[in-house]
């Protein structure tokens, strides 16, 4: 039997039947293998870029969007949320991988025209868009707008009549939580901060179609963060579908494009579980095909926003050790750089999995250690008890995962130290893609009035 002819379909399936040269699945889910960063050595990622640095692995992103890409059906595009990771050079290889881009301010819409993206792959998503933001938008020509509130919408009008342009849109669908957080409802959302009520969009829907400014394309809704859940994603994505199909129909448009928002989550905890990929195809294939029977909704496209799950096992935050205290059984490792470069830890209290980055580490003893940034306060700790190589002075300690809502998340200014650079790497091959910020050059742009 060779193996590009299976004998039979059983044999093909069985996995005892040998398969000598099975293509191996490309690694999607670490950035760190051989004691290496996407390929490229820490010391000589530490020799020349110093630390503390982010290091992003370009190959992998590409890996990820394309594992997600491959699942998706007929129908669905992908928009990265560039809030997860703003750095220009990442976001140039993201457009060079062919999705587009999810933004949320005036200076991510600056930044990712910078980068490359087609202004039509670009759908501009938040609460409070300043009139100079919206203009920016509507002059770039970008393919949606998401509208989050009726007062927004008027602005919007106003200022694509002004400028003679028809603007494509969605409108924001306000969601409910429920206290546990582990259903999120669509009907019922309360006015709040994001989007709107379903009476009131169902009314900003009207006002829109009616509008030669503007073209309604749909409803955008954003469940929940970092869901490794598939069937909560899918439940939101076809949740989501049948209100924007009731919306379009009393608006007296097709609908055209449903915004189902990021939320795609990824392991912070070698006990969780990455996000089953195949599962997700298979379910949303199952709506795809309910989808196309109905001729309402043969036509309309699903657009999702992850940002956590493209980049975030993609980067990593690799910072030096300053001192080690504490006991033999419990160290103490202090880092060179903490929470002023990577908040999330403290923010949402869950520590990151972390990688003491040393050749010799394999032959140390595995303790308990703390692992602290140099910042004066209780919160700047990434672990208590992190089962590690014992540490010494001058190792390197990765925090993993850290290339979503890392360095953009950071709190660069408290107790002035230097900024984290960021270094992008391709085929082993590392550049800086954002050098470090010097306290002093922070400090010569302040002026020191003489009153
Ligand atoms: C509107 C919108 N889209 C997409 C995202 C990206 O979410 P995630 O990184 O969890 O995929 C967010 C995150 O806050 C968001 O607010």
């Amino acid at each position: 039997m060779t193996t590009q002819e299976p004998a039979s379909v059983e044999q093909a399936a069985d996995p005892s039947v040998e398969q000598a040269e099975a293509p191996r699945p490309p690694q999607i889910d670490t950035m760190l293998g051989d004691g290496l960063l996407g390929g490229a050595s820490p010391a000589a990622l530490a020799r020349d870029f110093g630390t503390p640095l982010y290091v992003y692995d370009l190959d992998l992103i590409g890996r990820r969007i394309d594992a997600l890409g491959a699942v998706l059906p007929f129908g669905f595009r992908l928009a990265f949320a560039v809030k997860a990771n703003p750095a220009l050079g990442l976001l140039a290889h993201v457009a060079g991988c062919g999705i587009g881009a999810d933004i949320a301010s005036g200076g991510e819409l600056e930044t990712v025209l910078r980068a490359g993206f087609a202004p039509v792959s670009i759908a501009m998503t938040g609460p409070g868009k300043r009139d100079d933001e919206l203009a920016a938008a509507v002059t770039a020509g970008i393919g949606a707008v998401t509208v989050e509130s009726p007062g927004e919408l008027e602005r919007l009008e106003g200022i694509a009549a002004r400028l003679q342009r028809r603007q494509p849109v969605l409108l924001r669908l306000a969601v409910a939580d429920d206290a546990k957080f582990e259903r999120v409802r669509l009907i019922g959302g309360a006015e709040g901060k994001f989007g709107m009520p379903l009476p009131v969009l169902k009314e900003a829907a009207k006002r829109a179609a009616a509008s030669p400014n503007l073209e309604l394309l749909g409803i955008h809704a954003f469940g929940a963060s970092n869901l490794l859940d598939v069937d909560r994603l899918v439940d939101h994505v076809a949740e989501l579908v049948a209100v924007g199909e009731e919306v379009a129909a009393e608006a007296g448009v097709p609908l055209r494009l449903v915004d189902a928002g990021g939320g795609l989550g990824i392991p912070y905890a070698d006990a969780e579980k990455p996000l089953d990929l195949a599962a997700l195809g298979a379910r949303l294939e199952e709506l795809r095909a309910r989808w196309d029977r109905d001729p309402a909704l043969r036509e309309m496209e699903v657009l999702l926003e992850p940002g956590r799950f493209l980049v975030g096992p993609a980067g990593a935050y690799v910072a030096r050790v300053v001192d080690v205290k504490g006991t033999d059984a419990a160290p103490v490792a202090i880092l060179d750089g903490g929470i002023n470069h990577l908040v999330r830890t403290a923010l949402v209290r869950q520590p990151q999995r972390l990688a003491l980055l040393a050749t010799d580490a394999d032959s140390r003893e595995r303790v308990p250690t703390t692992v602290a940034g140099p910042l004066c306060t209780g919160l700047d700790v990434f672990a208590t008890a992190a089962l590690l190589p014992k540490p010494q002075v001058g190792d390197l300690i990765a925090v993993l995962d850290a290339g979503a809502y890392g360095f953009t998340e950071s709190m660069p200014y408290f107790l002035s130290h230097p900024t984290a650079a960021e270094v992008a790497v391709r085929g082993g091959e590392a550049r800086l893609i954002r050098p470090r910020v010097s306290p002093r050059e922070l400090l010569d742009s302040q002026v020191a009035p003489r009153w």
